[in-house]
């Protein structure tokens, strides 16, 4: 059994639990919406759904509202008792601590997995995350994954590694490095669909995401900031008191292949 906690600040969860839905992180329903459209087209109706590092659960409830019986687990405690409290639905949700790497299921028991922006921030092993999806998932079930990526331009690439190692740790993995994981694992991607979320604003998410008043005046002062050859991959605009980017979130519905030889 993987100790909880481990490389997974959950202290640090624990905390966001009751701002992170107010971060604008997974978009107005955008995220949601895309979400619930790939997981619905991926399993017959009533099928049982992993939502692994489910957060507060809003995307969990969206899912049981949908027909499907989700069981949300997450690392930190908190998040866990904020998706009880928030999101549950009676009979079709039920939410456990427990970690994307040792998920509390047998092999081979479930038609669909969620990891929604949970794999970056899992250090350093998120490619164990994805080994353990694939083993409670049952030959040809789904894992659905919504992942960030840093800018691979090497200024914004710096940029952005100064930025969000002032909030918490995080997985800097590329595309290509997730992609050539989800292959070595027996994992065939059947679509991808990129989620932009407009207008995302600095000033808001670093309320939400540092601890204190100096890291969130640095994190906006750094955006204002931010190096001219960057403002494009960015989408940057800038305001009088903030700045807004374009975040560029990317969905993979992925089949669980049978094994060859
Ligand atoms: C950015 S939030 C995403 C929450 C939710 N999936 C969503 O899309 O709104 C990341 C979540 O992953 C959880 N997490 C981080 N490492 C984890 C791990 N090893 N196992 C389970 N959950 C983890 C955190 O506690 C947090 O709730």
């Amino acid at each position: 059994m993987r100790s909880l906690g481990r490389g997974t600040c959950s202290e640090y969860w624990d905390w966001r639990a009751e701002k992170h839905d107010q971060s604008q992180w997974s978009g107005s329903g955008e995220v949601q919406q895309a979400v619930v459209a790939a997981v619905l087209s991926a399993v017959p109706p009533g099928a049982s759904v992993v939502d692994a590092g489910c957060g507060t659960g809003r995307l969990s409830r969206a899912l049981a509202e949908a027909g499907l019986l989700v069981t949300g687990i997450d690392s930190s405690p908190g998040m866990v008792r904020k998706a009880i409290a928030t999101n549950s639905v009676a009979g079709r949700t039920t939410y456990l601590r427990a970690d994307a790497r040792d998920i509390p299921m047998p092999s081979e028991s479930v038609d669909a997995v969620l990891q929604s922006l949970v794999l970056h921030n899992i250090v350093p092993d998120w490619r164990s995350a994805i080994w353990e999806s694939w083993r409670v998932l049952r030959v040809g079930g789904s894992l659905v994954i919504v992942e960030s990526f840093p800018p691979t331009a090497p200024a914004c690439r710096r940029f952005f590694m100064t930025c969000t190692g002032l909030v918490h740790q995080r997985s800097h993995f590329t595309r290509a490095e997730l992609l050539g994981a989800l292959e070595e694992t027996g994992l065939s991607v059947t679509s991808s669909l990129q989620v932009a979320i407009r207008d995302f604003s600095i000033d808001r998410w670093a309320k939400c995401v540092a601890r204190d008043a100096r890291t969130r005046v640095r994190l906006l002062e750094l955006y204002q900031g931010v190096p001219p050859e960057c403002r494009e991959e960015f989408g940057l605009r800038q305001t009088a008191a903030d700045v807004t980017i374009t975040l560029r979130h990317e969905l993979f519905s992925c089949l669980k292949i049978p094994a060859t030889g």
